[in-house]
């Protein structure tokens, strides 16, 4: 008997792991190994949340709440996505889910099914395509261009266009590329999609980390018809650094609000009660956490584009969002996995094959980091494409 449905037998098992547990593996052993892997900020979530979810806790606020999240933290999230994305949703609208990416598989299962095509620019956020395949929709990957900072172009969105397409997954900030759409950019994109009647999937979960003072733009934000195709994602785990609470939420027109609701409502059910108080504290609480964290990251941008630009044979596109770097290693003449495999076994250095985003060119570091890793880390990394050379 074949016990598995055909829909896990099309998963692609995560590259990035037989890296990671090679690291692991290493560390374990006593081995100074550098990690670029981490996918999480590297800060403790801000006392004042913690203490919020504790008193819950305390208070014997441990039971269900409504399956789409409790109505005073639905409100305060509408609050927050009007004053600071300049989107009216009301409450009704908003879903708190179990993390963004129960937002994106939740809102894929809900609109997209046999028969429907999704288009995923690449270097995408590896989820994305293993989430329409879990939905039995079809993958459509559309590469962009380094030398437009891995932007999609609303004529490549075009072209990559059938009557099959339902759905558009737009990452801005991004993760691996850094890219953050302007926006015109965002503008041009959302007229092909009114045009031709295609939802977006707006992954906004790295709003709060752009550079040089780039804005971010919610795409919902840019008019009536593009916000009646928008289902627009967010969350606390990169803003707050609270990856392991596992809340995000969407924001939608009401019958695909309404869709995800009764889902969740049949899976999940709701999202951890006293994590939802501690989202509360999060939102309408001292916000200086972000700039703290914003300032670090700032600074680590800095020193390892400089540092990774200057090897020769590296280029890298400088990230304008997001903490990740991904710079180009196709000079060397190896794939993305040979590449890492050979970086950690020769200079116990662990960064991501670009493979498992979409881009054997490429190789992905995460500095959610310390400095002390990436100063050491980079010096490697130099030594080990010296000797490639
Ligand atoms: C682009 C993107 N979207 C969504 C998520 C998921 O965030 P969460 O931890 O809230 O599930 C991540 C996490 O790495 C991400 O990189």
């Amino acid at each position: 008997m074949n016990s598995l449905a055909p829909r896990t037998t099309t998963l692609t098992p995560s590259l990035t792991l037989a890296i990671d547990a090679k690291a692991k593996k290493l560390k374990a052993e006593g081995v100074d190994v550098c990690g670029f892997g981490a996918g999480e900020p590297d800060f403790d979530t801000p006392q004042h949340i913690k203490d919020a979810a504790a008193a819950a806790l305390a208070d014997g606020f441990t039971k269900y709440t409504p399956s789409s999240g409790t109505p005073e933290l639905r409100a305060a999230i509408a609050e927050k996505l009007k004053k600071e994305n300049g989107l009216n949703y009301k409450p009704s609208q908003v879903i708190v889910n179990c993390g963004a990416k129960h937002s994106c598989y939740n809102a894929i299962i809900a609109t997209c099914g046999v028969g429907d095509e999704v288009v995923i620019p690449a270097p995408y956020w590896l989820s994305y395509l293993e989430m329409v395949k879990l939905a039995d929709a079809t993958p459509v990957i559309v590469p962009t261009q380094e030398a437009n900072g891995f932007k999609l172009t609303a004529d490549e969105f075009r072209a990559a266009m059938t009557p099959a397409t339902k759905l558009i997954i737009l990452n801005s900030p991004s993760n691996p590329t850094g890219a953050v759409y302007t926006k015109e950019e965002l503008q041009a994109l959302a007229e092909v999609a009114v045009e031709e009647d295609i939802l977006i999937l707006s992954d906004e979960i790295y709003e709060k980390i752009t550079y040089d003072h780039t804005p971010h733009v919610s795409l919902a934000s840019l008019g009536q018809e593009i916000y009646d195709l928008t289902i627009t994602v967010n969350g606390f785990s990169k803003a707050y650094s609270m990856t392991g609470w596992r809340l995000g939420y969407i924001a939608a027109p009401d019958p695909i609000a309404a869709a995800i609701d009764s889902i969740q409502s049949h899976s999940t059910s709701n999202p951890t009660s006293f994590a939802q108080k501690g989202a509360i504290a999060a939102l309408k609480g001292d916000q200086s956490f972000i700039s703290d964290m914003h300032r670090a990251f700032v600074e680590r941008r800095a020193f390892m584009h400089e540092k990774l630009a200057s090897i020769p044979g590296v280029t890298c596109v400088k990230p304008m969002g997001a903490f990740y770097m991904l710079p180009n290693i196709s000079s060397f003449g190896l794939g993305s996995v040979q590449f890492c495999e050979r970086l950690l076994e020769e200079q116990k250095v662990a960064c991501v094959p670009g493979i498992a985003f979409g881009s054997d060119a490429h190789i992905r570091l995460s500095y959610a980091c310390s400095m002390e890793n990436i100063t050491k880390g980079l010096e490697r990394i130099a030594a080990f494409c010296g000797s490639l050379k």
